[in-house]
């Protein structure tokens, strides 16, 4: 039996990892600032994280939801101190897209409706809905296509005020990401999410932070969207919450009330799951990794847009988009192969950086004396 060949793959086999750094089959050490795509949110094998998995492994790794998991009320307590939403509640499942799937359902139940907003350029996933959601059409099948999703330009408040006024009381909900990961490291004002609360408000309709690459304290605060100063009435996360474990969940204002059946899984906020997500929040407060993805963010920021020949250098925090101009379009692949350094891309030519929320400075300096020789090379 052969794999199906969906990947693109760069011929390197990864054997062992610590903290931000990757080693190959052949002994080569890699500065990793793709974090496995934004995954990596504490370190590569952090020792509490790989002891709490181990004891908890020891333990039980895995029983349905028919039964109490204490772990998940940790979680949930832990999770709601951390992100500032002691009063919000949590529905774990295992992946961003299955988080932004039941955060669409959720606010369709809660008010009866069919229509989402979303963006041009945003990327929701590869379920049903979250595809239909995700401005690509190469990757929506025929049978996600649905007349209920209706895109407009990211950041435009004219037509978010127009599309409201046009099919008001139809709109279920808005989905936006804070910052944009696939589109290429995009902002959402704080104007334009000051906007889409007012008018969710207005027209009791959900306000959906897709919470999933930019949140998780990657841009020095949790949420990346809460930046704009309003609160969203639900937030999808995953990849940083589990640092490789597969563990998602979304967060949901108090307004929404639950009932058995309404939503569901089997294998969300199993044991092990909840031990790797406790684990991360634990190092997060304990190292204060939301400082750190700040200071260190704010300082590549800065000193990349120093730099001669970089056409923009967007992002915030750990979340950084390094825009190159068509003749550079080389450099991240020099930057991996020749300079032994992971970086993630977007299209046409951003080079997407996504470390650990741990990354040094000393990490930060290495990228930016090789990220300056590539450019000249
Ligand atoms: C903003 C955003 N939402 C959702 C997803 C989908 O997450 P997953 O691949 O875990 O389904 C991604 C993945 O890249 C993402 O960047």
């Amino acid at each position: 039996m052969n794999l199906f060949d969906v990947y693109p793959l760069n011929d390197i086999e990864i054997v062992k990892a610590a903290g931000s750094t990757v080693w190959d089959a052949e002994g080569q050490e890699y500065l990793d600032l793709y974090g496995g795509h934004a995954v990596i949110s504490i370190g590569h094998t952090h020792p509490h994280y790989v002891s709490r998995l181990t004891d908890q492994l020891n333990k039980v790794g895995f029983y349905s939801n028919s039964v109490k998991i204490p772990l998940q009320q940790q979680l949930a307590e832990k999770l709601g101190q951390v992100s500032g939403k002691t009063d919000y509640q949590l529905f774990l499942c295992n992946s961003g897209a299955e988080a932004n799937e039941n955060a669409l359902k959720l606010a369709s139940f809660y008010n009866g409706r069919k229509k989402v907003i979303a963006f041009k350029g945003a990327f929701h996933g590869r379920t049903s809905l979250a595809v239909a959601a995700t401005d690509n059409p190469k990757i929506i099948a025929p049978v996600n296509e649905t007349d209920n999703i209706i895109f407009l330009l990211h950041n435009d408040i004219a037509a978010l005020n127009a599309a409201f006024t046009e099919y008001g009381n139809e709109i279920a909900a808005v989905i936006i990401e804070g910052i944009q990961g696939v589109g290429g490291i995009k902002e959402a004002s704080v104007a334009f999410l000051q906007q889409i609360r007012s008018l969710c408000n207005q027209y009791n309709a959900v306000y959906i932070a897709d919470s999933v690459q930019c949140g998780y304290g990657r841009t020095g605060i949790f949420y990346s969207h809460d930046y704009a100063g309003v609160d969203a009435d639900v937030y999808t996360m995953a990849k940083g919450m589990g640092n490789g474990f597969p563990v998602a969940g979304i967060s949901i204002a108090p307004k929404f009330k639950p009932w058995y059946g309404m939503l569901g899984t089997t294998f969300g906020g199993n044991h092990l799951a909840c031990a790797a997500a406790l684990a991360v929040l634990e190092v997060m407060e304990q190292d204060q990794l939301m400082k750190n993805a700040e200071e260190v963010g704010s300082y590549l920021i800065a000193e990349l847009k120093k730099i001669e020949g970089v056409l923009e250098v967007r992002g915030r925090g750990l979340m950084i988009g390094i825009d190159l101009p068509e003749s550079l379009a080389h450099v991240k692949k020099e930057l991996l192969f020749k300079h032994h350094i992971f970086t993630g891309e977007a299209k046409p030519n951003v080079i997407r950086l996504l470390p650990a929320l741990n990354l040094t400075k000393d990490h930060a300096d290495q990228f930016l004396e090789k990220f300056k020789i590539a450019l000249k090379g």
